[in-house]
């Protein structure tokens, strides 16, 4: 059987796999991102990886149709470059379709890693029984990737579904990507952890948080259901612009699991726009950790077939 490379980048840990034409993922290994390394590094390791893992599951250059490489936007996906991605402040312009395919003499596809994720859910998760559907991550950053009409949106550069970067309220802080009071900055993983440390005095990761906010924590309760409603507005644009059969929702955020899910249902049950957006259903992504390099090999597999708009 055809395999292929799956490498998702992302701005807390990079995971390289192989990936089988059932989207099973075989021999993979996953590293922490060390943002401070420069990309050529970060490349260097990934090349070397890539190896290993040939060696380790045997396989020959001929069983391996590509690579598909994602990352957090924004991305020139066509041009195959990296271009300036908050949550990976070194990766300036980084060519890294190119260099890859140099070094490994093989196809190598860029997408961004909302978008390879709602393929994955497509191919082998919670939406493989939808034509339009919305994936969305909550995780270092808020990401998102369009299906419409049965096909990927990728706008014109790559960058359709950037919804991290809505403004949801424009009196807030400065986020990564410069504007103010983005989706992102009040609702990722990264926030949640910002703001809990701030409140209380201490440096916690979003796990930490969530295990307080089901204590019943009476600083952290209201944060979180804060943070809820802050990922319900953003769903009621998303609808409202797109008409989703459903939105998918996955990222480590999503591990917050049914307060999470029960509060984005409510808020989209009250302030879709009425009747039909209330209609779409949330739910939770089937694929949890290796989402990203199972969408990422979709790209090989199903990518040439089908054009993604
Ligand atoms: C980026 C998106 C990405 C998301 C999750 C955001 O900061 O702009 O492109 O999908 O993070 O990694
Ligand atoms: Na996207
Ligand atoms: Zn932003």
């Amino acid at each position: 059987m055809k395999h292929a490379i799956g490498i998702d980048i992302g701005g807390t840990k990079i995971a390289t796999g192989i990936v089988d034409a059932y989207g099973q993922v075989g021999p993979y290994q996953m590293i922490p991102t060390d943002t401070t390394a420069s990309p050529m590094a970060v490349i260097n390791e990934i090349e070397d990886i890539i190896k290993e893992l040939l060696t380790e599951g045997d396989y020959s250059p001929k069983d391996i149709l590509g690579i598909g490489v994602c990352a957090p936007g924004p991305l020139e996906a066509r041009q195959g470059r990296i271009t300036c991605p908050p949550n990976l402040p070194k990766w300036k312009d980084i060519p890294i379709v190119n260099l890859l395919q140099e070094r490994l003499s093989t196809p190598v596809i860029l997408e961004n890693d909302a978008n390879a994720a709602a393929l994955a859910e497509k191919w082998i998760g919670a939406a493989q029984d939808s034509e339009h559907f919305i994936y969305l991550t909550i995780s270092t950053g808020i990401g998102a990737g369009l299906f419409l009409h049965g096909r990927l949106v990728t706008g014109a550069r790559g960058n359709a579904g950037e919804v991290g970067h809505m403004v949801i309220d424009p009196t807030q802080g400065i986020c990564r990507c410069g504007q103010r009071g983005c989706l992102e900055w009040l609702a990722s993983g990264t926030a949640i952890s910002r703001m809990a440390s701030e409140v209380m005095n201490r440096d916690l990761t979003a796990e930490d948080v969530f295990v307080l906010y089901r204590q019943g924590h009476e600083q952290i309760v209201p944060l979180i259901d804060q943070v809820f409603t802050y990922i319900g507005m953003g769903c009621v644009n998303l609808i409202n612009l797109f008409d989703p059969e459903k939105i998918v929702i996955g990222g480590g955020v999503s591990q917050a699991g049914q307060p999470l899910f029960d509060a984005v249902r409510n808020y989209v049950h009250r302030y879709a726009l009425n009747p039909s957006g209330r209609k779409t259903e949330i739910v939770p992504a089937q694929l949890k950790q290796h989402v990203g390099l199972i969408g990422a090999a979709a790209l090989i597999f199903h990518h040439r077939e089908e054009e993604p708009v």
